[in-house]
């Protein structure tokens, strides 16, 4: 709990901040106090850019930048429908103009990039602006129905792009090992992984300075342990905007690494206090059982864990970049039995120390670090 209220107290731990930077230090400190081997990872995150459109004369400045390098172009607009292949004739060197709908922002890009487009706006297909990212060569650019409109109706005219790059940030993981008894490294490897950011405004008690505390716990009391097997510590940052920094730290494994490492047990969100949130979800992104999620079952019975452990098929946290390697992957997080309700408190101001259950948190150090060591101990 003292770990936690020390992780609130950096404030929101976004992406790139001067609180994720504190929180890497701490973490580096204390894993480096309980004797790992501790590793510093770190990683570009996309970089801050502002950007203005101009069409026949008008400029619009109210604009999303979505992807893409920085800098000015120049080209005829050209209308791109919906941007499916296809729809991009005459695109090659040009501006794309773009409808939202229909396809994943990303495949429209893919489509404009592999046509030649040497710029993309995509526009709202409903009122208001619109927010998204993609990956591309070339800039993109967001913008509103009503600018969009305004821009079809001056295809075949030259449009410009100008897109300035504000700041490039970086994030971190902090990775620490612990080799097994007899120092080999070539035994199987238990990842044991919490992100440390949180959103914008919110102090991410729960989301997720749970975890991160609850890892932090785990290699405290496993830091004298013999163990028959690799355990590895990743802190990683950068979760919420896209699960960049597990993304990152999984890359970064080599093959025969990646071939050793036989489950990841993520840890997000595992200790709000909302009362109906009863239950342990385990969750994997085949909604199949994998030796993680038997692995906790075992163990759940054996330690009598209080809260009903339940299976579900969903993704959107760090053990989607474990499963994608190939590796036993299951997050570990507190909801309601039944409706799967996550606490009303995520991502908003009120994730704070006092809707945190210091009763849960310890229910999750017990269950997941127990299945670390029961896992850990077995040749
Ligand atoms: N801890 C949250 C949400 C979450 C919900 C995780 C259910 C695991 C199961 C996580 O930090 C989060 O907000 N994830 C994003 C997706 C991510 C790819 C940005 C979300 O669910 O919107
Ligand atoms: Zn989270």
């Amino acid at each position: 709990m003292a770990d936690l209220q020390t992780l609130v107290d950096f404030g929101p731990r976004v992406a790139g901040s001067a609180a994720e930077q504190a929180t890497i230090a701490m973490i580096k400190e204390r894993m480096e106090s309980y004797g790992y081997d501790v590793v510093e990872q770190e990683f570009e995150l996309p970089a801050l850019m502002e950007g203005t459109v101009t069409i026949a004369g008008v400029t619009y400045d109210n604009t999303r930048i979505a992807g893409g390098p920085g800098g000015a172009i120049t080209g005829t607009l050209v209308e791109a429908g919906l941007g499916k292949q296809g729809d991009f004739a005459n695109a090659e060197g040009n501006i794309a103009l773009i409808q939202r709908g229909d396809i994943p922002f990303q495949e429209k890009v893919d489509n404009a990039v592999a046509a030649g487009a040497a710029g993309v706006i995509i526009y709202n297909n409903a009122p208001g602006g619109v927010n998204f990212s993609v990956q591309s060569d070339v800039p993109v650019v967001g913008v509103s129905n009503e600018d969009g409109l305004g821009m079809l109706a001056n295809a075949g005219q030259e449009a410009q792009l100008d897109i300035a790059v504000l700041a490039t940030q970086s994030s971190s993981n902090v990775i620490a090992t612990k080799l097994p008894a007899d120092g080999s490294t070539d035994a199987d490897i238990i990842h044991v992984s919490a992100h440390i950011d949180s959103v914008p405004g919110s102090p991410g008690a729960n989301d997720n300075g749970s975890g991160t505390a609850a890892a932090i716990e785990i290699a405290r009391v496993l830091q004298d342990a013999d163990l028959d097997k690799e355990i590895r510590f990743s802190f990683v940052g950068a979760e919420e905007i896209g699960l960049l920094g597990s993304k990152f730290f999984v890359d970064s494994l080599t093959d025969e690494e990646v071939a050793r490492s036989i489950a990841n047990f993520n840890m997000d969100m595992v200790a709000t206090a909302w009362e109906p949130a009863t239950a342990m979800y385990t969750n994997t992104l085949d909604g199949q059982h994998n030796l993680v999620t038997t692995t906790a079952n075992t163990v759940a019975e054996m330690l009598g864990t209080p809260s009903q452990l339940v299976l579900l098929e969903r993704g959107a946290s760090d053990h989607v970049n474990f499963h994608d390697a190939g590796i036993d992957a299951a997050n570990f997080i507190r909801r309601e039995p039944g409706t799967a309700n996550l606490e009303p408190y995520y991502h908003t101001p009120n994730d704070t120390m006092e809707h945190i259950s210091q009763e849960r948190l310890g229910e999750a150090i017990d269950l997941i670090g127990g299945s670390v060591y029961y896992l850990a101990r077995q040749q």
